[in-house]
């Protein structure tokens, strides 16, 4: 694992199996509209074996705070490799037949939303615990995401931020991210709390 120290926290490269119950309780925190919307859970139980499934840990990098505690997660995809993706299987198993497809469908605007050319990457995920937000972890997330893109030999780093996160996309501007288009959803996504997804990408 790739470490980087960034004032007492740490950075590292890929998930080891005992943060994975961390890391998904703060990607529920952090998307929890967004998850309701779009997964429906029936119990907290199920909610968490689904995002379990989804994650893959060798593409998440990670922060940990001084005492260890895991503090905050981003998830890099390449093409054709996604960084959380939750088999129809499970998404089957959880939810019947019917109820996996209407959920299904949420998993194909991730697929046009996937880096396609070999020299993209994508920050697909970034979230900090709540108590731990405005320290410069999510910027330090960031940094860490584009060394390793740049280590693989991408050219450029793309994300996508919805129009009702204007202080993500502030961070995403002061860490050199420039919008190149808008699609604009509307009521399709308006019960997920947003009407809008702004492109952004970051040459590197
Ligand atoms: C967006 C997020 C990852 C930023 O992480 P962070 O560690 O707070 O980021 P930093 O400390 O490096 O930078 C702080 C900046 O982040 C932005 N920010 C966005 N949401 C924020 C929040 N809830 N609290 C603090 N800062 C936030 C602001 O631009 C802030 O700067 P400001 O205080 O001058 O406005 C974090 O707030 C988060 O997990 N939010 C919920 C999930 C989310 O929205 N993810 C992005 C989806 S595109």
């Amino acid at each position: 694992m790739r470490g980087v120290a960034v004032d007492g926290v740490r950075i590292s490269q890929g998930m080891a199996t005992g943060d994975v119950p961390a890391a998904v309780a703060i990607l529920i925190e952090a998307f929890a509209e967004k998850i309701a919307h779009e997964l429906r859970p029936r119990s907290e139980e199920q909610l968490v074996r689904l995002v379990t499934s989804g994650i893959s840990r060798e593409h998440a990098l990670v922060a940990a705070a001084r005492d260890g505690s895991l503090i905050g997660v981003a998830g890099v995809a390449a093409p054709g490799r996604p960084f959380f993706h939750i088999p129809f299987a499970v998404l089957r198993r959880e939810f019947g037949l019917p109820g996996a497809l209407t959920r299904w469908a949420y998993s194909l605007l991730e697929v046009a939303a996937a880096p396609r050319r070999p020299g993209t990457r994508r920050v697909e995920v970034l979230a900090v615990a709540a108590g731990s937000r405005g320290r410069g972890v999510g910027s330090a997330l960031l940094d860490a995401a584009a060394d390793g893109a740049r280590q693989e030999g991408a050219k450029r780093l793309i994300l996508e931020v919805v129009d009702t996160n204007g202080r993500a996309k502030e961070l995403y501007e002061r860490a050199g991210f420039r919008a190149t288009r808008t699609v604009r959803s509307g009521a399709l996504t308006a019960g997920a709390g947003y009407r809008a997804i702004h492109f952004m990408r970051r040459d590197l």
